[in-house]
């Protein structure tokens, strides 16, 4: 029989967290049992493909890449639960994954790693510390992260992004020249794919679920990628429904547009510390 893969962590009042050991991918989190997370209707849980949706985890390539999988190996290899859910004295609720060097890791990125993934649900917050450490005694390694979030929104034409004004960034559906962002929130109409660098500490995105506002705080990411991939590239995947593009919005932190850079036995913990999502207060009798 196959092993479990799936962890959840449970803070009481119907707030929970459940992360799928193949690449740790996060597929729900419910706040006072409202799902804040995308996960599409398509999506395969095969121990393959990646997931469609939740938040798969990026690494050690951001995009395309002529040595592996788009987007890196973490998110379809599966990972070790190294600490299950266990409550803190806060009465938040901790648990800890881990992934390593394979053989597999090691046909597209021939470096020994070891990554510490650590999850802390709190009561209106997703808090998030990764550490990677380079065992090698010789070896220096670069790494694209990022950790995909695809939040769950009623219609995406209505949501507002802040922290993005006079960032500079990547169009990817234009000629990947360099722009720079005027407005001081950003809103999406039409298929957007871009790398915005340099962007603030903090991103509130408007009108998720139930027209709340979610918050975002990020650490050591200097990046933000904005995607939606609208009505013909989403026909173009498989694993997304065609009239699923408005119901969610990827504002992805991440360390995409230089890489990060890891020296023989070093590690950068608590690199990518305090990471946060966190929606707006909720209170169950205004629903
Ligand atoms: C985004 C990229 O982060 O992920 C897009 O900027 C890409 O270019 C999207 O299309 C989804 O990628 P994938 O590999 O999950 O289909």
């Amino acid at each position: 029989m196959a092993a479990t893969s799936v962890v959840v962590l449970d803070r009481g009042n119907n707030t929970t967290c459940t992360i799928n050991l193949h690449g740790a991918t996060v597929v729900s989190w419910r706040v006072n049992n409202q799902e804040q997370l995308f996960v599409s209707k398509q999506a395969k849980f095969d121990g393959k493909e990646p997931i469609r949706g939740g938040i798969p985890f990026v690494f050690p390539q951001f995009g395309p890449w002529p040595f592996g999988p788009q987007h890196g190996f973490a998110r379809i290899t599966r990972w070790n639960l190294e600490k299950a859910p266990e409550r803190l004295q806060s009465g938040d609720v901790e648990a800890i994954f881990s992934l390593m060097d394979s053989d597999f890791s090691r046909s597209s990125w021939n470096y020994q790693f070891r990554l510490t993934y650590r999850l802390i649900l709190r009561e209106k917050e997703l808090h998030f510390n990764i550490a990677v450490y380079n065992p090698s005694k010789e070896l220096t390694f670069s790494f694209n992260m990022l950790l995909h979030t695809y939040f769950k929104v009623p219609d995406v034409r209505r949501c507002q992004i802040t922290g993005l004004q006079g960032c500079t960034f990547v169009d990817k559906t234009r000629d990947g020249s360099i722009y720079q962002e005027a407005r001081d929130v950003v809103t999406i109409n039409e298929w957007t794919d871009r790398i915005y660098q340099n962007t603030s500490q903090e991103h509130i995105i408007t009108n998720v679920v139930s027209g709340r506002k979610m918050r975002i705080q990020k650490y050591n990411f200097p990046d933000t990628v904005v995607w939606n991939p609208w009505l013909d590239r989403a026909k173009d995947m498989s694993d997304f429904g065609d009239d699923e593009y408005p119901n969610m919005v990827c504002v992805e932190s991440g360390h995409v547009s230089s890489p990060v850079i890891l020296l023989p036995e070093n590690q950068k913990e608590a690199f990518f510390d305090k990471n946060t999502c966190e929606p707006e207060l909720i209170d169950a009798l205004k629903d």
